[in-house]
């Protein structure tokens, strides 16, 4: 999404660095400014920090 997070869609499943399952979700929207408080996922908090993206 222009100047948010990553938006997706379809079977998704999140694994963490140690390869535990974190989440299984369809749809999801995945920070992509670095600034959440509920990484991976975004919460927001992109509008607060200004975050810009060029697509
Ligand atoms: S993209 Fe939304 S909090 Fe990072």
């Amino acid at each position: 999404m222009p100047n948010g997070p990553l938006h997706v869609k379809g079977n998704l499943e999140v694994i963490s660095g140690t390869g535990r399952t974190v989440a299984r979700m369809t749809e999801a929207w995945l920070c992509r400014c670095g600034q959440s408080g509920n990484k991976p996922f975004c919460d927001g908090t992109h509008k607060k920090v200004g975050f810009r993206s060029d697509q």
